[in-house]
């Protein structure tokens, strides 16, 4: 199944680097911030076309839509353009992310960046990788060390679950905070040691599965911002490479939302 899913996220990212810098149609979803372009759909009509093809009994969670429910133990999660406003405005950060879950566990995962051409993914209990090579997150093990990274939803400005106050409060302790703005490529770079951290606040399962896993299967860890486990459908994230989840979880336990 993992050659599968990577087929079809090159396929997609083939059609998101064509897009890429042309004059394509643009929409608002729920406010002027939060865009989908015809690329995000033309995305995702055909991954979804190809699990309807290829695994019919399947269902399908995607973000623009075209979700099929069907009474089957797999679920495909997809998000076919994570990073849309960075895609949108020229910047050339943004993937195509899908996970595939068997009773409700994430069984695979593949995050294709697609601008580097890199291939992020995982099977459940075989590791991560980045194209062929394994990868692992960071040893780093102080916050005052630790490069992190996060993303704002998109009704940020009314300041959801105290995201500002987070970012601020953050900042001042880590060497350094980023928001890269594709949660998929988040959670990727904190599994190949780049970042050391990556929270949010409010993402989706599209934007979780494949990502969580690919993240855990290099050694770092997902929970909510009290250190407790957490399914795709959680709306706090904390991954880490481990060594520093205690010190971040202590410094979000202050900050009262
Ligand atoms: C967004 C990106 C971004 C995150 C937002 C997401 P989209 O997904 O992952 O990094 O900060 O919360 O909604 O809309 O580009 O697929
Ligand atoms: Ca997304
Ligand atoms: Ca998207």
């Amino acid at each position: 199944m993992i050659d599968d899913i990577i087929e079809i996220s090159k396929r997609a990212g083939s059609i998101i680097k064509k897009g890429f810098g042309t004059s394509f149609k643009v929409e608002y979803k729920t406010n002027e911030s939060n865009l989908v372009t015809e690329i995000d759909k033309a995305s995702e009509e055909l991954i979804i076309n190809f699990i309807k093809e290829k695994y019919p009994s399947h269902s399908i969670l995607a973000e623009e839509g075209g979700d099929v429910r069907k009474n089957s133990e797999y679920l495909w999660v997809v998000d076919p353009l994570d990073g849309t406003t960075n895609f949108a405005h020229g910047l050339p950060i943004f993937s195509v992310s899908i996970g595939v879950q068997k009773n409700g566990e994430t069984i695979a995962g593949v995050v294709y960046d697609v601008m580097r051409d890199i291939v992020f993914s995982a099977e459940k209990g075989s590791g991560a990788f980045a194209n062929s090579d394994k990868i692992n997150v960071s040893k780093v093990n102080k916050l005052e060390h630790s490069l992190l990274v996060t993303g704002f939803p998109y009704n940020v400005a009314e300041n959801p679950e105290g995201a500002f106050e987070r970012f601020i409060t953050l900042t001042k302790k880590a060497r350094g905070v980023r928001r890269l703005g594709s949660a998929a490529i988040d959670f990727c770079y904190l599994a190949s040691g780049v970042f050391d951290g990556f929270w949010e606040v409010h993402l989706y399962p599209w934007d979780i599965c494949a990502g969580k896993l690919i993240a855990e299967e290099a050694g770092g860890i997902v929970t909510d911002f009290d250190g407790n486990s957490i399914s795709i459908f959680s709306k706090k994230i904390l991954s880490t490479n481990n060594q520093i989840h205690k010190q971040i979880i202590e410094v979000m336990e202050k900050i009262n939302n």
